[in-house]
């Protein structure tokens, strides 16, 4: 049934119809888990079915880096055991000791990463990406072989203009990877904005479940640095597995769906809490008054996301007392689910963070918007 996808479709309908990976021998609509670890080899000695063995060769994996290849306007695509094992496989197989300019804000994690890559090696700068001049001020012209930059970045949500970046970034002939996690493709396609690389925690919309931990990694073109990033996924064996893949692609077929019903409810949340007496602030790139609006209306296609930040007026206190106060929404990390999660974000950075104290953290999840806007204000009335 792969063959028969057909060209120039939207995304909801390619998303739903998983790139008809349904099953050649019973016609099944619904693909089967390939779980198999090997695969028969050919009487002439050959491997005509393309499948040698399961780490590299899953065909439940290849068909969900169809799908976000697909959806994201890339040449390939590749599956990895987490957003982490993806993002970290993007530096690891970089040919030479490199110099990396990487957003200032960005997911605490990767940026806890980012800043041990001299043990690999390679050194980092952390600058404001929202800001161009900055961006070319931090290139060293010779060293600097990687661009890394989440747009909107966690958890500011600032937004960094990827078509002015990867200008920066091909005329010092480095590689701009964008990690495009909240934005998803169904909001932004950074390859068409001149991104050479995408990378996904699918753990968070992708999946949309909370219930897979994965990575995707898309590229605009093929090459040796591509070959270089397969082989390395390859040999530290830093594969999805095929379950996974198939849970993850099951929740791609709503992605469209899900996320913009969540960009409708966050865009609503904003507009209700913007004037509330306990915040200071409402950071959501949706807002007029945000400082990436103009670059978000250039960059994001059909809405903002379903990510916004609180800042109460009350500082760090108010903020944890918030969290615990609220009944609907749920206090959790990580963001891209069904249900809504609110997190005091400087809690889980710890010292050194860009996070502010006094800010709150909020994932809209698919609950009636009623439900979710009450709920917070029921909590934040207590502070005002
Ligand atoms: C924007 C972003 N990128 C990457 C990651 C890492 O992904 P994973 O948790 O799947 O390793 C996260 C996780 O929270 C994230 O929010």
């Amino acid at each position: 049934m792969d063959d028969e996808t057909q060209p120039g479709l939207k995304a909801r309908t390619i998303a739903c119809q998983a790139l008809n990976a349904g099953d050649c021998v019973t016609r099944a609509i619904v693909p089967p888990i390939h779980l198999s670890a090997t695969f028969l080899r050919d009487p002439d000695n050959g491997y005509s079915s393309g499948c040698v063995y399961g780490r590299p060769d899953s065909r439940s994996v290849r068909q969900v880096e169809e799908l976000l290849a697909t959806l994201e306007g890339a040449e390939e695509a590749l599956a990895f055991g987490s957003g982490t094992a993806a993002a970290s496989a993007v530096v690891l197989a970089l040919e030479k000791p490199t110099h990396v300019v990487a957003s200032q804000v960005m997911y605490w994690g990767l940026r806890s990463w980012f800043k041990n890559i001299g043990r690999y090696g390679h050194a980092v700068t952390f600058v404001d990406t929202s800001d161009l001049q900055a961006v070319q001020a931090a290139v060293r012209p010779g060293h600097t072989g990687l661009l890394w930059v989440e747009t909107p970045s966690n958890p500011l949500w600032t937004l960094t203009d990827i078509a002015a970046v990867a200008e920066i970034a091909h005329a010092a002939d480095a590689l701009l990877c964008v990690d495009s996690t909240v934005a998803t493709p169904i909001f932004t396609r950074p390859i068409t904005h001149g991104a050479d690389l995408v990378v996904h925690s699918a753990t968070k919309y992708l999946n949309g479940h909370s219930d897979v931990i994965a990575g995707m990694l898309a590229t605009a073109r093929d090459g040796s640095y591509w070959k270089g990033v397969k082989e390395f996924r390859a040999q530290i064996g830093a594969t999805l597995g095929p379950f996974e893949s198939w849970l993850l692609m099951r929740g791609m077929r709503t992605l469209d769906l899900r996320v913009m019903e969540q960009a409708k409810t966050a865009a609503l949340l904003a507009e209700r809490l913007i004037d509330h007496p306990a915040i200071l602030t409402v950071l959501y790139p949706g807002l007029p008054t945000h400082p990436g609006h103009d670059v978000a209306l250039r960059q994001m296609r059909k809405g903002f996301g379903g990510m916004l930040s609180i800042r109460l007026k009350g500082g760090e206190s108010v903020a944890i007392d918030v969290a615990a106060k609220v009944k609907v929404w749920k206090r959790a990390t990580s963001l891209g689910g069904v249900e809504s999660l609110i997190e005091h974000r400087a809690s889980i950075e710890g010292p050194g963070t860009p996070c502010p104290a006094d800010l709150l953290r909020l994932s809209v999840g698919l609950e009636d918007p009623d439900d979710l806007v009450s709920d917070l204000t029921r909590a934040l009335d207590n502070h005002c």
